[in-house]
């Protein structure tokens, strides 16, 4: 058995039938008596680590939930399945691989261990070779085919090797080279990579093909047809070299694909997808924000991983997040969590958290092969503030449903813009402090609302929130909030005994896309044996697309 794991379902745990009993007991506290009763709650909960402070002080929690919380993470052996995760234990037991992302950003000296070999320097060696890359595209070294500079870097990816890499690219661009443009492609749709490369000039054009694979449907696809487009204008095979690099676990697609391995940066079988973008993966920010600024962020995901490693359970930023989500999950029935990062340039954080939280945690088999009968891992979504709120935070408020949000926000600004900041942060608090304390009826009654409207503008609140503030958006804040979240998303795992480093669950899909594929490319409508509707689908579709043709 591997450590931490048990065969003892959680359902019949006693910590899980303590939390059951004191669900009923809390489930109609309201948060105004909770800070009513406490006058300290909102520093008491709370609690600092790696630049990120966490309130979770508007939760609907006494001190007697967390201790039963805190009491169910060592029931499950929450502690020893952290150290068999950083000692390289093969953890992903369905693939049989250990789960070292925190390898990706861990210092120089240290050593980590698979199979008996110590991974640190090979981590290392990589992130040196990036860094050189980066530096002779920064400064022109590195030219095109025609010896003009690299202007303008496409990542071609998808899943873990865009969403991360677009996602800091984006929150990070106030420390991007601002004369480079970056673009990301992920989508089949041709759509994508026509609109990408449109106003491009092939000559002064870098196409990084991500896949840990190399054998992606998507990213092959775009990959095949951005060499046509740089071929058509460049004409020769030679220019491919100039113009291609890739970021791969698979050198040998690799080469076949015409890359030169020596323009490939490596990464290992014991980094997911999903936990992939501080390693090579992350090679076109890198290039956006430089080798320094690149270590910086590494800088910060370690500080969180430290923290994880070596904080009591009670002052633990992940474990926290991860225990109170699961409190919402398992017990109130919440089916999602908003993310509703106040900052523009964190836009694309929700997205992706997405993949890293339902890719991970969307699953109903246990450890032990068994079903689950308890709810595992929520829907993810989110957009930044204050857009949200003029879009769906209604429903958040005076909606049926329970929606946990988790707002994130900074001190300062990157654009100091008149009062801008002010406005949009007062935004964030006055959110959080609605959703919590509402507004009873009684206090609609004397602001002298109309009678027939009262019940429409009263708030019943009890809406909980985390709110994490930091100082201000700087590479290391990023990477210690990523940290924050891989590993709440583990906890949560590890609770819920499911696997949360594979992704069974997208192969079935992608299956059948290929049988489908090869019924389009044969075009014989009296070949398909689908279900009924699948068939009238595709028969409408051959149809159509011969009419339009
Ligand atoms: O289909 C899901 C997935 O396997 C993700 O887990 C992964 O991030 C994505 O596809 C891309 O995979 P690759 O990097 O191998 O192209």
């Amino acid at each position: 058995m591997t450590a931490g794991t048990s065969t003892i379902r959680l359902t019949q745990r006693p910590e899980w039938a303590a939390l059951a009993d004191h669900y009923e007991a809390i489930k109609d506290v309201h948060l105004r008596s909770l800070f009513a009763e406490d006058p300290g709650r909102g520093e008491r909960l709370a609690v600092e680590a790696a630049g990120l402070y966490l309130d979770y002080s508007k939760n609907r929690v006494t001190d007697e939930t967390l201790r039963l919380l805190l009491a169910l993470a060592d029931a499950v052996g929450l502690r020893e399945r952290i150290e068999a995760m950083f000692g390289g234990e093969k953890i992903n037991t369905t693939e049989r691989r250990a789960v070292l992302h925190v390898a990706l950003r861990a210092p120089r000296e240290a050593s980590i261990l698979v199979d008996g070999e110590n991974v640190v320097p090979g981590v290392h060696e990589v992130l040196d070779k990036m860094a050189g890359f980066a530096d002779r595209i920064r400064s022109g070294a590195w030219t095109g085919q025609t010896g003009k500079r690299i202007r303008n870097i496409v990542n071609i990816g998808i899943g873990g090797s865009d969403l991360g890499p677009v996602m800091a690219y984006e929150a990070l661009r106030s420390y991007a080279d601002r004369d480079l443009t970056l673009r990301f492609v992920s989508n089949i749709d041709g759509t994508d990579l026509v609109e990408a490369t449109r106003d491009l000039d092939p000559a002064e054009t870098l196409f990084i093909v991500a896949s840990k694979t190399f054998t992606t449907l998507e990213t092959m696809t775009n990959a095949r047809s951005a060499r046509e487009w740089l071929l058509r204008a460049l004409g020769d095979e030679a220019a491919v070299a100039k113009h291609f690099v890739a970021v791969s676990t698979n050198a040998e697609e690799v080469a076949a694909f015409g890359i030169d391995t020596e323009n490939m940066f490596g990464f290992w079988d014991w980094v997911g997808g999903r936990y992939s973008y501080p390693g090579a993966i992350g090679v076109s920010l890198m290039i956006a924000i430089g080798p320094d600024r690149y270590r910086e962020m590494l800088g910060g995901f370690r500080a969180m991983d430290e923290h994880f490693r070596t904080a009591p359970f009670g002052q633990n930023l992940p474990v926290l997040l991860g225990l109170i989500g699961l409190w919402y999950d398992d017990f109130f029935g919440a089916e999602t969590v908003a993310i509703l990062p106040y900052d523009q340039y964190l836009g694309r954080l929700p997205s992706y958290l997405q993949q890293l939280d339902m890719e991970s945690n969307g699953k109903h088999i246990t450890l032990g092969g068994e079903r689950v009968d308890y709810q595992t891992g929520p829907v993810i979504w989110g957009q930044p503030g204050t857009n949200g709120q003029h879009a769906f935070y209604q429903l958040i408020h005076q909606g049926t449903k329970l929606i946990p949000c988790d707002f994130i926000g900074f001190a300062q600004t990157l654009n100091p813009l008149g009062n801008h900041h002010d406005l949009l942060m007062a935004n964030l608090f006055a959110q959080t402090e609605a959703l919590a304390f509402g507004k009873t009826t009684e206090e609609v009654r004397a602001e002298g609302v109309p009678e027939f409207q009262v019940p429409h503008r009263a708030f019943e609140g009890n809406r909980p929130t985390n709110t994490i503030l930091a100082e201000r958006l700087t590479p290391a804040t990023l990477g210690a909030l990523v940290a924050l979240y891989e590993h709440k998303v583990f906890v949560q795992g590890t609770i819920w005994n499911i696997n949360s480093f594979d992704q069974w669950g997208v192969e079935l899909g992608k299956a059948l896309a290929m049988r489908i594929v090869r019924e389009l490319d044969a075009g014989d409508v009296a070949q398909l044996g689908h279900d009924s509707s699948t068939n009238t689908l595709l028969r409408r579709y051959l149809a159509q697309r011969t009419a339009s043709g």
